[in-house]
C-alpha cells in the first residue's frame, strides 16, 4: 500500500488516481488546511496532520505501506517570506516527523514533492539538476533542506528516495475527475480563471520589460498528468532497485505570461481585464527546466505539453466545480 501523504490536494489527488488506475492501493492522509474531501476519489481518506506521531503511529501499525509520497505542504512562496516560521514548522519540522516514524517501523521508500525554487535565480536555462541550488525564499528552503535530511537519512539509515523538483504545474485531468480547487492559489493559471470567474476583477501582469520575446516572463508549465505518470514511474523505479536521486520535471516548452493570457482568453471565451505593473522583486525573466535525466532514467516522456491542452483542461475542471 501507498500512503499519499497531502492526497487531497491538487497534484496529490492526481497522483492517486494514477496509483489506483494502475492496480496500486493508496490511504490519503491530509489534514485539509488546503485539500478537498472531494477530491479524495480513490482510497481511504485519515484526516489528520503529518506532524501528528499518534496519528502516524496508527497509520503504520494498521497498514502495510511500502511507500510514503509527500505531497503535504505550505506552497505560497510570497507567504513564506512574511511567515517564514509556519513554512518551517510544517514543512520541514513535520516531515521530520513523517520520516522517524516511517524509521520505525522500518518503511524505507519515499518519493518527495520538490520544487524548481530550489535553484532560486536562474544562472542558465534550461536548468539540470546540476545547477547551483540558491533558493530566494523560505519556501524554496524548506524543499532544499528537505532534501538533504533525505539525503542523510540515505546514508545514515538506508532510506530510499526520489526527489521530484517540479516545475510550474498546470492543467487538470482531462477525464475532469480532479483539479485544481478553485479560489486558493496564486499561479497564473488559477489567478486567470479567478479573474474570468469573476471572484478576483483583474489580472496583473508584473513587468512586460524583460528580455524576451514579447517582454513578459517566461515559465514552464507541466501537466498535473504528466507529473502523475512521473510519480507512478518513480514508484517503480525503486522498486526495482533504483538508487536514491533528485530529477527535474517540466514541459520543455517555455511560455510568456501574454501567451498564456492571450490562450486562456480564447479557451474561456471571456476578454479580461489585464492590468500591467511593476516588475515583483525575484522573478526571474526565464526558468525552464531540463528534464532529459527524468527521460533517461525513469523513462518518462510528458505527453501534455500543448499551452491550449493544459489550459483547456484546467478550464474544464474550473467549470466542473460548483462553488
Ligand atoms: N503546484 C505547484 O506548481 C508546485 C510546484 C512545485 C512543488 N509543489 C509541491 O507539491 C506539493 C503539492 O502541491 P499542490 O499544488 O498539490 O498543493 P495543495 O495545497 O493542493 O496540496 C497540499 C496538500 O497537503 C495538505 N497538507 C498540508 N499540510 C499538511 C499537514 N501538516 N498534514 C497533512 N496534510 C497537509 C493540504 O491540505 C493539501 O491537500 C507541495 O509540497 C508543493 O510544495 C507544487
Amino acid at each position: 500500500m501507498i500512503l499519499i501523504v497531502g492526497g487531497a490536494g491538487y497534484i496529490g489527488s492526481h497522483i492517486n488516481k494514477d496509483l489506483n488506475k494502475k492496480g496500486y492501493q493508496t490511504l490519503i492522509l491530509d489534514d485539509l488546511s488546503s485539500g478537498k474531501e472531494a477530491l479524495v476519489k480513490w482510497g481511504k481518506l485519515v484526516v489528520g496532520s503529518l506532524g501528528d506521531e499518534a496519528v502516524l503511529e496508527k497509520i503504520f501499525s494498521e497498514n502495510k505501506i511500502e511507500t510514503v509520497m509527500h505531497f503535504g505542504a505550505f506552497k505560497a512562496a510570497g507567504e513564506s517570506v512574511v511567515n517564514p516560521e509556519k513554512y518551517y514548522f510544517n514543512n520541514v519540522a513535520n516531515t521530520l516527523t513523517l520520516l522517524k516514524v516511517m524509521k520505525k517501523h522500518g518503511v524505507g521508500k519515499f518519493i518527495f514533492s520538490s520544487s524548481a525554487a530550489v535553484y532560486g535565480v536562474p544562472q542558465y536555462n534550461p536548468m539540470d539538476e546540476k545547477h547551483p541550488k540558491s533558493p530566494i525564499n523560505p519556501y524554496g528552503r524548506t524543499k532544499l533542506m528537505v532534501e538533504e535530511i533525505l539525503e542523510d537519512y540515505s546514508v545514515a539509515y538506508g532510506l530510499k528516495y526520489v526527489a521530484l523538483r517540479y516545475f510550474n504545474a498546470a492543467g487538470a485531468d482531462p477525464e475532469v475527475e480532479v483539479g485544481e480547487w478553485p479560489g486558493g492559489c496564486a499561479n497564473l493559471i488559477p489567478v486567470i480563471f479567478d479573474v474570468v470567474s469573476g471572484r478576483k476583477p483583474e489580472l496583473k501582469v508584473f513587468g512586460t520589460d524583460y528580455e524576451t520575446t514579447d517582454g513578459t516572463c517566461i515559465r514552464d508549465y507541466i501537466h498535473v498528468s504528466d507529473l502523475a505518470d512521473a510519480h507512478v514511474k518513480a514508484v517503480e523505479y525503486l522498486n526495482n532497485g533504483g538508487t536514491s536521486d533528485k530529477f527535474n520535471l517540466g514541459n520543455g516548452n517555455g511560455f510568456s505570461v501574454k501567451e498564456v493570457i492571450n490562450i486562456a482568453k480564447e479557451v474561456t471565451g471571456v476578454d479580461f481585464k489585464v492590468v500591467e505593473a511593476e516588475r515583483r522583486p525575484g522573478d526571474p525573466a526565464i526558468l525552464m527546466a531540463d528534464s532529459k535525466k527524468a527521460r533517461e532514467v525513469l523513462g518518462w516522456q510528458p505527453i501534455h505539453q500543448d499551452l491550449r491542452e493544459i489550459v483547456e483542461t484546467g478550464w474544464k475542471w474550473e467549470e466542473s466545480v460548483n462553488i
